[in-house]
């Protein structure tokens, strides 16, 4: 798979990426991370995990990815990398190794995906994931009061009767059972860059959505 550090790209194995996870207490992959800052900032607030940004655009993880190769007093984070990666083709290196997956404020295919929901990239996050691992989604609720952006990239407008009737049954069968959805209004669990700008913008609405992944179930 492709590791991202500064400006470079680097040939990264699942061996190398295994080695350094020894001695991590968990692993937290997060889908679409944009610049990294959600990562970069988790990364520095619990030493313990870690952390892997993956996005399709490397160019914008630059900055933060060569920030976490300084020394740890220097805002070095030993704990995260980042990989460039598109949803439709997760890397195999990635399999089984996540105790948490984040998706913040994805957009385009990303958002699409996991709406609509598309059910082979709903089983290829699975496959990212550790036995019970926690799935946690926070989507851009104002994007379904844009007509021109759900025509734009056909989705559906995500109504609770749409969730309960649509993603749970899906999303189960994937192997992922949808424990908790909500609708908030500001403060949102994740700080991350797209959040602050949407929170700061007005009283945009964020869609939380939670669940729980079991990549053995099939059902
Ligand atoms: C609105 S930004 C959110 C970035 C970050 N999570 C945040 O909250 O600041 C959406 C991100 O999804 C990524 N994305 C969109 N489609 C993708 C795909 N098919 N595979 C991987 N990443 C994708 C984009 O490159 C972008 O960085």
């Amino acid at each position: 798979m492709i590791l991202q550090q500064g400006k470079k790209t680097i040939f990264y194995t699942r061996d190398e990426l295994i080695s350094r996870l020894a001695g991590y207490e968990r692993t937290l992959i997060d889908l679409g991370t944009g610049d990294g800052r959600f990562v970069y900032r988790q990364a520095g607030e619990n030493p313990h995990i870690f952390y892997i940004g993956v996005d399709a655009i490397g160019e914008n993880m630059q900055e933060l990815s060569q920030r976490v190769l300084k020394k740890p007093t220097r805002g070095g984070r030993p704990n995260a990398i980042f990989i460039v990666a598109s949803i439709e083709n997760l890397p195999p290196e990635l399999t089984g190794l996540a105790d948490t997956i984040t998706i913040n404020f994805p957009w385009g295919y990303l958002l699409k995906a996991l709406i609509q929901p598309e059910f082979h990239i709903l089983r290829s996050i699975v496959t990212l994931a550790k036995p019970d691992a926690r799935l946690v989604m926070l989507v851009n609720y104002s994007v379904f009061e844009n007509q021109n952006y759900i025509e734009r990239l056909d989705i559906p407008a995500m109504t609770t009767d749409r969730i309960t009737e649509v993603l749970q049954p899906t999303y189960k069968q994937a192997g992922i059972i949808l424990t908790n959805f909500a609708f908030l209004s500001r403060d949102v669990p994740h700080r991350t860059t797209w959040g602050q700008r949407l929170i700061l913008g007005s009283a945009r609405e964020t869609l939380l959505l939670e669940g729980l992944i079991n990549p053995l179930s099939v059902v």
